[in-house]
Order: C-alpha cells, then sequence, then structure tokens
C-alpha cells in the first residue's frame, strides 16, 4: 500500500456565525470569524489517496485525472466564492476549516477508483489547519 498527497489551492470568503445565535455568542466561539462583513483565506487543501501501485504505469493514480476529479468536485465549488451563500451545503452548515474539509472528503469519496480516499488536510492560515479521515470507503 502506498499513500501519495496532492497540493490544491483556492481562495474564498465566509463568516463564521449561526443565525440563531446573538452577537455575543458568536463572537464567543468564533472570534472576529463572526464579523458579518467576512474575510477570505487562501486555503491550501490536501488530497491523499491510497492504494496499491499501477505495475505498468508504476503510479498509484493518473495524476491528470485526480486533479481534473477535484477540480471538477471541489475546487470549481468553492474557489473565490463567498461560500456561507455560494455553496448550498454551507447555507444550514457554518464553512469552518472543519466544515469545509468534510465538504471535500464527501465530495471525492468514491470518486477516485481504483484508489482510496485516505485524508483531506485543508491548511486555513498559518497557525490554522484540520485533517479530516470519514468513513472507511469500501476497498
Ligand atoms: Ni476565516
Amino acid at each position: 500500500m502506498i499513500r501519495l498527497t496532492r497540493r490544491y489551492r483556492f481562495s474564498a470568503a465566509h463568516v463564521l456565525a449561526r443565525p440563531d445565535w446573538d452577537d455575543a455568542r458568536n463572537t464567543e466561539i468564533y472570534g472576529k470569524c463572526a464579523n458579518p462583513s467576512g474575510h477570505g483565506h487562501n486555503y491550501v487543501l490536501e488530497v491523499t489517496v491510497r492504494g496499491e501501485v499501477d505495475p505498468q504505469s508504476g503510479r498509484l493514480v493518473a495524476v491528470p485525472k485526480l486533479d481534473a476529479i477535484v477540480r471538477e468536485r471541489v475546487l470549481a465549488l468553492l474557489d473565490h466564492r463567498f461560500l456561507n451563500r455560494d455553496v448550498d451545503r454551507f447555507e444550514t452548515e457554518v464553512p469552518t476549516a472543519e466544515n469545509i474539509a468534510r465538504f471535500a472528503w464527501d465530495a471525492l469519496k468514491g470518486e477516485i477508483a481504483p484508489s482510496i480516499l485516505d485524508r483531506i488536510r485543508l491548511v486555513e492560515t498559518e497557525n490554522n489547519a484540520v485533517e479530516y479521515v470519514g468513513a472507511e470507503e469500501e476497498a
């Protein structure tokens, strides 16, 4: 078994706040990220897949194919968007780094056969990154 990680970049804006909480509670939980005017990040998305090396190609995955899937299913939906209003899921879910990582996992899971999605890592700032490993795919 071998793992391969590809790194992608996208820029997006968000507000971290729940509409059903008051300003004090939103600020307590989300700090200045609750500012209703929003703010942006240059995100780095790392997608790790695992599986067996193809004996003919010597590769785990066809990287151009993986890149196209990530572009189509994740980057095209998030890049240069205001996540709270431009992405259906984030109309009801707060677009935290955690939830964006889960979004990417759900969008890619099962889409990169014969490889298996292993991990999503999302770097939001110099000081803030999350890793998500969802439920195991069927091998
Ligand atoms: Ni933020």
